[in-house]
């Protein structure tokens, strides 16, 4: 399609000839408001919130709708244009129950946030006139609706009809009536549902996890990369410090990538944030009792020096770097390294959209790094495991586990280990995509990473000081 420019308040961008306004305007951080368009479900043009003054026309015009033309010349503010959006967001609020201060989304609501931009009006109706529709109902397993605070832009049910295609949501009704609902029936219950709660711009749709659990503007949102599949979508983290406790996560959400995950995530990986702080092995341990580091490397010095056949497990999860750390470190003590890929394949888990059936994210990472597979049939003295998800399994003499969960398997030697969110590195997607996750959350009483681990117990090793 041809470039050309057009002039949007004054000022020329470049733009494509053909592609939609609102495209342009969006990724020049030309403020518009909107409700129902979105870049992954397209343009609906029903909230007629998206309104601007284009040169030439007689009334003004939405620009989701509007494709772009030759000598364009556009005006998204003005006195005319102002009143038009004030006018519409107005008609929008005739019915809301106006609940901000106990909903989940203040704070991250287009509604308000149009408001403060557009609104500031004197409202010309009585609270005791409103419709009133239902409250705080149950979609499924995870989201619940609230049909008063709805501006019914259509997007979560363009999301079941045109993305996951699973039709659970229509909107019933004429009128002041119409309203959002299931369809009879049905329940939203999807492996991909959550994601209409990121899509709502209000708080109709919140998370039943999520709800009421935190204040938004309390939340640091840092950037990471969901590890509960091969796929790497892209997510933020949103945690909080609170005073004299450690950071708690307390949502993932999705982070548009459009090469890995476009706009969403699977509602597994949304969750799995809860299963990485829940049962975390927070001691250091020998033979089942608590111990202080003296003791372990006492203990680690002893079993590598009396051990002849040394085997180390790495798991598919951990950081390139810290795979290639272990490779250095099985090298220095002269130790064999694998990685069974076996156990990571969920056939039940994987579809034809984003969910891989490939468990671990660090799958490809794996294989680029020739880590060895099958672990041969022989006697093992010494077992070292960097959180494998089947050391339990394998037989050995001894065995040194470094967990980021406590188990019930017996080890001569547990060491606590950092997550994924508090370490940092690279992971190669299923499609050989590499992406770097940073470091999210710090602890008041760090726990180690695999690099820290390796290079404490290399000083061990060496009879250096700790
Ligand atoms: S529930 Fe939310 S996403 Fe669905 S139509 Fe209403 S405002 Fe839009
Ligand atoms: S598809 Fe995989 S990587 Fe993406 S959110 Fe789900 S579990 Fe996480
Ligand atoms: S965003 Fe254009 S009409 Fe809703």
């Amino acid at each position: 399609m041809k470039s050309i420019d057009i002039i949007v308040d004054g000022q020329i961008y470049s733009a494509t000839k053909g592609s939609l306004l609102i495209d342009l305007l969006i990724k020049n951080d030309l403020k518009v408001p909107y409700f129902c368009y979105h870049e992954a479900l397209g343009a609906d043009g029903n909230c007629r919130m998206c309104m601007v003054e284009i040169e030439g026309q007689k009334r003004p015009q939405i620009a989701c709708d509007t494709l772009i033309k030759d000598n364009m010349i556009v005006k998204t503010k003005g006195e005319m244009i102002d009143g038009v959006h004030r006018d519409v967001l107005e008609l929008e609020l005739v019915n809301h129950p106006v609940d901000c201060p106990v909903c989940d989304q203040a704070g991250e609501c287009k509604l308000q946030d149009f408001y403060m931009d557009y609104g500031l009006y004197d409202s010309k109706i009585d609270v005791a006139e409103k419709v009133k529709h239902e409250k705080h109902i149950d979609l499924g397993s995870s989201v619940m609706l609230d049909q008063e605070r709805c501006v019914l832009c259509a997007r979560c049910t363009r999301f079941t009809s045109n993305i996951t295609k699973t039709h659970e949501l229509g909107i019933i009704g004429r009128g002041d009536h119409a309203r959002v609902s299931t369809m009879p029936g049905k329940k939203l219950d999807n492996p991909y549902a959550m994601n209409v709660v990121d899509l709502c711009p209000v708080g109709a749709l919140t998370s039943k996890d999520f709800r009421f659990a935190q204040r938004v503007w309390f939340l640091t949102s840092t950037p990471s990369i969901c590890q509960g599949c091969a796929k790497g979508c892209n997510i933020y983290v949103d945690h909080n410090k609170l005073k004299y406790k450690d950071e708690k996560i307390y949502r993932f959400r999705p982070r548009r990538n459009d090469e890995v995950n476009g706009h969403f995530i699977c509602d597994e990986g949304r969750l799995s944030y809860k299963s990485l702080q829940e049962e975390r092995q927070e001691f250091m341990e020998i033979d089942g009792r608590e111990a202080t580091l003296g003791e372990v490397l006492g203990r680690y010095d002893t079993l590598l020096k009396s051990s002849e056949n040394i085997v180390i497990l790495a798991d598919a999860n951990l950081y390139i770097e810290e795979l290639e750390k272990i490779i250095s470190y099985a090298d220095s003590i002269g130790a064999k390294l694998y990685t069974p890929m076996e156990s990571y394949v969920d056939e039940e888990f994987g579809d034809d959209w984003l969910r891989s059936s490939m468990r671990a994210s660090n799958a490809k990472g794996v294989e680029m790094l020739s880590i060895a597979d099958k672990i041969p049939d022989e006697k093992i003295s010494l077992l070292i495991d960097f959180n494998h998800p089947d050391a339990k399994s394998i037989e050995a003499e001894h065995t040194i586990s470094m967990r980021t969960h406590s188990d019930s398997g017996k080890s001569d030697i547990v060491l606590p280990l950092a997550s994924y969110l508090q370490s940092s590195g690279k992971i190669i997607n299923e499609d050989g995509i590499e992406q770097f996750s940073d470091r999210v959350l710090e602890c008041s009483e760090p726990v180690a990473t695999v690099s820290e681990w390796i290079s404490i117990l290399s000083r061990a090793d060496i009879g250096g000081e700790v």
